[in-house]
């Protein structure tokens, strides 16, 4: 099929360069000239395991193609894919300014009959608006559909070429059988549903799974209190088939561009209809609260961490990716500044984008583990890299001044830990000292 996909972000590009990989002729189309120009090089603008091999693959192969000319993307295609971001505004809600934009330019674009999906995160009535919006542009006849994305970050390729389903939100047989066709490469498990459905069922997804987080963080808390083990006791849930074991790992809470957001537009969506989503509400809180675990731990420690220096492993919102949206690391890092601490940090893969957050003058950015290591008071793991993993507590203990470690992350056995004379805080574990 000829595919044209609207912008190139995480869902946009992993969708496309998928895609094209599955036989479909497939054109991205993004504003930015920089962007659109570095993809056609064969690089990739984010890092993704596996995409930049399959973006030269299907390049040279001719099934993908970079442009940033939307109308002539949508005049060649049979399918045109939305797939812009929905930021959060300042309220929470979603901004639809760039799904509006996309609309209306397709609307001006169309010369024939096309199936335009939203792969965006948008709320519940949105593809109706995207539909009016067309509608006022143009004459010729088409088709609204929602298919929701449900990639990870790190994982998108594999999680694209292999989803646990896909949703198909649509109206008409002919919309349904062509993006059933479209899809059946990937998954066996293809729910057709109503569009308001479809739209819902990727909040509704993303907000159960931050609740699982906030949900087994709070557990972590009380397991503090009363002497238990939280990987212990979230193992023991795990088996049990209708609780299932993933999103179940404590730490730090979640960060990203998506659980945030997502969150926020959801319990936005519900007030907006009179609804107080209280219960998510309370995720959101947890989930803020539970960052400054790492301070309260610190503080137990060190007490005042003015002058104190304190190593930070881990930038990102979770291991392999660059993307520090949203990271705990920032507020951490900002609570450590404004107490006073100074700060050397090191993340295997995303200093450069989280050297927008903070200046070179305000943290010190190292380029091993060990630089920011050395002569620390304290060191804090808030991602959990397998690069963290592979350093042996005995390191760790040899390069700091004062012997403490704080692992936001539990990545290390308490058994290997108590064979050093680390003070060894976690989350949800017995302290160690
Ligand atoms: C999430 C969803 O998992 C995807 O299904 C969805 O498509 C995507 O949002 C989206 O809406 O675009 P992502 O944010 O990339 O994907 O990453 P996750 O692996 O879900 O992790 C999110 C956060 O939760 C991370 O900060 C991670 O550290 C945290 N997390 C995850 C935990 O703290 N504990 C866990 O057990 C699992």
């Amino acid at each position: 099929m000829r595919l044209a996909v609207i912008g190139t972000g995480y869902v946009g590009l992993v969708s496309g360069v998928c895609f094209s990989d599955l036989g479909n002729d497939v054109v991205c189309v993004d504003k930015l000239e920089n962007k659109v120009d570095m993809l056609l090089q064969g690089i990739s603008p984010i890092y993704e395991p596996g995409l930049e091999e399959l973006i030269h693959k299907n390049k040279e192969q001719g099934r993908l193609n970079f442009t940033t000319n939307l109308a002539e993307a949508v005049q060649k295609s049979e399918i045109i894919i939305i797939a812009v971001g929905t930021p959060s505004l300042p309220n929470g809600q979603a901004n639809l300014s760039f799904i509006e934009d996309a609309a209306k330019e397709i609307g001006q674009s169309l010369n024939n009959f096309k199936i335009i999906v939203t792969k965006s995160t948008v709320p519940v009535g949105t593809n109706e608006k995207i539909k009016q919006i067309i509608s006022k542009y143009s004459q010729f006849p088409f088709e609204i559909a929602s298919v929701p994305e449900f990639l990870r970050e790190g994982t998108a390729v594999q999680d694209t070429l292999h989803p646990d389903r896909i949703i198909i939100g649509a109206t008409s047989d002919y919309a349904k059988e062509k993006l059933i066709k479209l899809h059946s490469p990937l998954s066996e498990n293809i729910l057709v549903t109503d569009i308001r459905s479809a739209e819902m069922i990727k909040y509704a997804s993303n907000a159960f799974l931050a609740t699982k987080i906030s949900f087994i963080n709070e557990i972590a808390n009380i397991c503090e209190k009363v002497g238990a083990d939280i990987t212990q006791v979230a193992s023991g849930m795990g088996y049990d088939k209708r609780i299932g074991s993933s999103f179940l790992k404590a730490g730090i809470g979640y960060g990203g561009s998506c659980f945030p957001k997502d969150t926020q537009a959801l319990i936005q969506i519900a007030g907006q209809m009179d609804y107080d989503f209280k219960l998510l509400k309370s995720v959101v809180e947890v989930n803020h609260e539970q960052r400054f675990n790492i301070i309260r731990k610190l503080e137990a420690l060190l007490g005042d961490l003015s002058e104190r220096t304190i190593a930070i492993w881990g930038l990102s919102f979770k291991p392999e990716t660059d993307d520090v949206r949203d990271a705990p690391a920032f507020e951490i890092i900002n609570a450590l500044l404004q107490r006073g601490a100074k700060v050397r940090a090191y993340d295997p893969i995303a200093t450069e984008n989280f050297k927008k957050c903070f200046t070179r003058e305000e943290v010190q950015y190292c380029l091993g583990a060990q630089e920011a290591a050395v002569q620390a008071d304290a060191l804090c793991i808030l991602t959990e890299w397998s690069e963290f993993k592979n350093i042996s507590p005995e390191m760790i203990e040899s390069w700091l001044t004062e012997p403490n470690l704080i692992d936001g992350r539990n990545i290390y056995s308490q058994e290997d830990l108590a064979k050093t004379k680390l003070n060894y805080y976690s989350i949800g574990r017995p302290n160690l000292n």
